[in-house]
Formats: C-alpha cells, sequence, structure tokens
C-alpha cells in the first residue's frame, strides 16, 4: 500500500450493523487499498480510526474478520462511546445506529467539530434538524445525510430528463419498496418495536421525489397494516401507505404514493421489491429496480441463500475482467462521494480557503442537510399521523406552511389541532 502520510482523513463510525457491511466496509476497505485521488485535494490516504457501537461485539468480529484489509481501529461500547470515539481527532464521522438514534449521535459529532454523515432518515423531527444544522454552521463542519437512491442510474436519468425539459411537469407518482419478514423479524427484531418501514425506506422516495422534481410539499397523509411485526392494535407497523401532495411555482399539484412493508415472504425472488411510476404532462416513466436485468436460478441456493433477481447496480461483488476482486455499486459511491468531499475540504486548497470550499459543498442539496427540510418534514407528518393511529385516531392530516403554522396535524371532523412545527418548513 502507499500512502502520504501528509495528508490523511480519519474517519469514525457510530454502528456496524447491515448498512455498515454493505456500504461503509467496502468503502474503507477500497479506500484503504487504493487511497482517494483527484487533481483538487491529491493524494488522500482514508483510515477508520475509531468505531463506537453498543456493546462492541460487532466490532470485533469485524477486526477478526477483516485483517489487514482494514486500518486498525480503537473500538468503543457502551453507554459514552461516541464521546470517547470522539477524542480520536476524526475529520469526519458517520452515524448508522437505528432511526430513533441518529438525531443523538449526530449532534455529538457535530458539536465536537467533526464533518457528519448521518443515514438517511437525518433525524425524525425538524426540531432536530434545525439543531443539526445550527451546531454545524457555528463549528463550520459539513453535515450530510446518505440517500443514495439519489445515485441509482436509473433515478439519474430520469432527473436529467426532467432537468432537460425532455419530461414536463410531473402530475403523480407511485413508489413501492417492500423488505423480507427477515428485516423486521430478525436484523431489526431489536429495535422494531414502535417503529414502521415507512420512516425506514419510503425516505429514500421521499427524497427522491423532492430532490428530481423540486416544488413545496403541502400535505401528508398516511395509513397502514399491524397484526403480524406486533399486536393489530399496537405501535409497530407491518406496512404503509403515505401520500404527499406538492405544489409548484405555476400553482399546479401532483401526488405521489409511496408503500412501503417488511414482511414480504422470505421466498420472495428478490432481495427487496422497488419500483416506480411517475406520470408526466407529456410522458411516462417506469422503472422497476429489481426486474432490470438479471434472473438466475441455482439449485440449493435460490431463493434463499441468494435471490432470483439481484440489483448489481446498488451493491454487488464482482470479478472484475482484469482479475481483481471487487465489491461495488451506487450504495458505496455515495460514501466516496462524501469522502472526497472532505477530503476536498481538507486538502483541496489553502487553510484560508476553507470557508469558500465550505460554502460550495453546502450548497450541494443532494445531500446537505439543510435541503433536507421537506424530507423530514414529511417523515415527521408520517410519525404523528401513525402515532395518532395506534392511540385510536386515524385518518389525520398534517399540512405544511399553512395558516396555523409549519407542520400541522388534523384530526378528522374536529376543529382541534397540533403544532408538529411552528416555524417555516
Ligand atoms: N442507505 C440504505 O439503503 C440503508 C439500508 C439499511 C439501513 N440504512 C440505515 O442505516 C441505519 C442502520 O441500519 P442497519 O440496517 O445497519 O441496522 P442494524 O440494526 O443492522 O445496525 C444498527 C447498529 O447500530 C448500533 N447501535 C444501536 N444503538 C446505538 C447507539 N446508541 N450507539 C452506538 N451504536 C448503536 C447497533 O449495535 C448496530 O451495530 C438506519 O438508519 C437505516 O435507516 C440505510
Amino acid at each position: 500500500m502507499t500512502t502520504n502520510p501528509l495528508k490523511t482523513i480519519r474517519a469514525g463510525m457510530v454502528g456496524m450493523g447491515m448498512i455498515f457491511d454493505e456500504t461503509y466496509r467496502p468503502f474503507f476497505e477500497t479506500a484503504r487499498a487504493e487511497g482517494l485521488y483527484d487533481r483538487k485535494f491529491g493524494d488522500v490516504s482514508v483510515e477508520l480510526s475509531a468505531v463506537a457501537t453498543r456493546t462492541g461485539k460487532r466490532a470485533e468480529a469485524y477486526r477478526n474478520r477483516a485483517g489487514d484489509a482494514i486500518h486498525s481501529f480503537e473500538s468503543f461500547s457502551g453507554e459514552d462511546s461516541v464521546d470517547q470515539m470522539l477524542a480520536a481527532n476524526l475529520d469526519f464521522a458517520c452515524v448508522a445506529t437505528p432511526d430513533n438514534r441518529h438525531f443523538e449521535a449526530s449532534k455529538k459529532v457535530l458539536e465536537a467539530g467533526t464533518n457528519l454523515l448521518v443515514e438517511k432518515p437525518s433525524v425524525l423531527r425538524l426540531q432536530e434538524l434545525d439543531e443539526l444544522q445550527r451546531i454545524a454552521e457555528e463549528k463550520n463542519v459539513l453535515a450530510k445525510v446518505v440517500y443514495h437512491k439519489l445515485l441509482d442510474p436509473d433515478h439519474k436519468k430520469m432527473r436529467t430528463l426532467v432537468a432537460d425539459g425532455v419530461l414536463q411537469h410531473v402530475n403523480t407518482g407511485y413508489c413501492s419498496l417492500l423488505e423480507p419478514k427477515s428485516i423486521s423479524g430478525g436484523q431489526f427484531a431489536e429495535w422494531i418495536r414502535g417503529r414502521n418501514p415507512g420512516t425506514y425506506v419510503a425516505v429514500h422516495y421521499i427524497k427522491l421525489i423532492d430532490f428530481s422534481f423540486g416544488g413545496k410539499l403541502k400535505t401528508i397523509t398516511a395509513s397502514g397494516q399491524r397484526g403480524l411485526v406486533g399486536p393489530a392494535d399496537g405501535n409497530t407497523w407491518d406496512s404503509n401507505q403515505m401520500k404527499m401532495v406538492y405544489e409548484y411555482d405555476d400553482g399546479r399539484e401532483a401526488a405521489f404514493d409511496i408503500h412501503t412493508s417488511w414482511v414480504t415472504p422470505d421466498n420472495f425472488p428478490g432481495y427487496v421489491e422497488q419500483e416506480v411510476q411517475f406520470r408526466f404532462d407529456n410522458g411516462l416513466w417506469n422503472g422497476h429496480s429489481r426486474k432490470r436485468g438479471v434472473e438466475a436460478t441455482v439449485e440449493d441456493l435460490t431463493p434463499f441463500k441468494m435471490k432470483n433477481s439481484i440489483n448489481n447496480h446498488y451493491n454487488g461483488e464482482f470479478l472484475e475482467p482484469w482479475g481483481q476482486r471487487s465489491q461495488r455499486g451506487y450504495g458505496i459511491e455515495v460514501i466516496e462521494r462524501y469522502a472526497r468531499e472532505v477530503a476536498y475540504l481538507e486538502h483541496g486548497g489553502p487553510k484560508e480557503e476553507r470557508p469558500i470550499r465550505l460554502g460550495e459543498l453546502r450548497s450541494l442539496s443532494y445531500n446537505d442537510v439543510s435541503a433536507d427540510r421537506q424530507t423530514v418534514a414529511a417523515v415527521q407528518a408520517l410519525e404523528a399521523i401513525l402515532e395518532k393511529a395506534a392511540a385510536g385516531e386515524p385518518d389525520c392530516t398534517v399540512r405544511v406552511n399553512c395558516q396555523h403554522g409549519g407542520l400541522v396535524l388534523y384530526r378528522p371532523g374536529s376543529s382541534e389541532y397540533e403544532i408538529l412545527y411552528e416555524g417555516t418548513v
């Protein structure tokens, strides 16, 4: 391995679960072997220097498994693990804890003056987003969110056609992402109580819609089913359907439905079922992420150990034509992009010009927390509507920037309303 000891970015990792293994791990391993190079910042080494997890077990298992594939890292566990990790003089830290535990760790990262990369959804409430944004500005660091579906080549193509005016004015959209039962029953069983698949996965499409079409979010409604993951009258959801209405500059509206589930049978032919349909004034875009080309059957392997249809665009292990083993895809590319942003910020020119570089990077709306407001608003609305439904008050509606506040929940048949967020979304 060749490294330039003068230019190194040191990284921290909070949470080492499924998504660490799928995307962060291959990124850090490849970056250790190859570094990052760009004419703007030169040859930069990336080191995974410290990690924080609840028990430390996964960190130790990974350390043993990875051997020399990863830089030697300090591992902290327990209550103050994030604080201890942050004492390791890091340039950036990634937060990949369960959805409802992003805020606390992210706040600590920013308060320590460390650049942040947090998994989607960034946070569950606009009040928390405000706080992260405020601290990031005060400490002059980046606060960024991972939305890898924005880097899916199919979604990039659709957005390009919209940006170029080939597809004109979106009218309606339908998106669906169905996860297998093994996710709710195994992988997430430990923290799934009181949670819903909407926040976890619909947020990918909320962001795709928000980022691709712009406009102003107006209204959110939602429903769902219970009884498999938890009791039929409880607050843990099997599946959810949400609707968002947007308004555009010309006063016209579009409506989007997003359906999610984490109780699809495990013998399903793909890892997840994902499709989108968007209708425009002059066209139609249909995308199916599972059916985009491959269907393989292998005795004794499919469909449990290996799936029939594989999303080789998101993340795949490959034997490259030149003999090298690799793991790549847009799920990993999105993390590399962020590391390149940090390398550019910290090593891309004179220190006095760092504020200019910081401003440039903050203006990237695909991942900056300042551009996550409508996405977090939709998530906050969804969570509030589901909470009311679980408490026996279904069919509430949340309106955005209306006469009573920034995010306001209305009950059917009642003049009472609840302000979820006072400020403008
Ligand atoms: N980008 C994607 O498509 C994608 C896919 C899966 C998950 N995710 C996101 O990644 C996050 C994690 O999901 P996952 O699938 O890896 O979950 P997981 O349950 O597999 O792993 C969670 C990890 O967080 C650790 N953890 C929990 N509480 C902690 C705390 N307070 N401090 C430190 N560590 C803590 C756990 O020990 C575990 O290592 C979620 O926000 C999820 O939405 C993103």
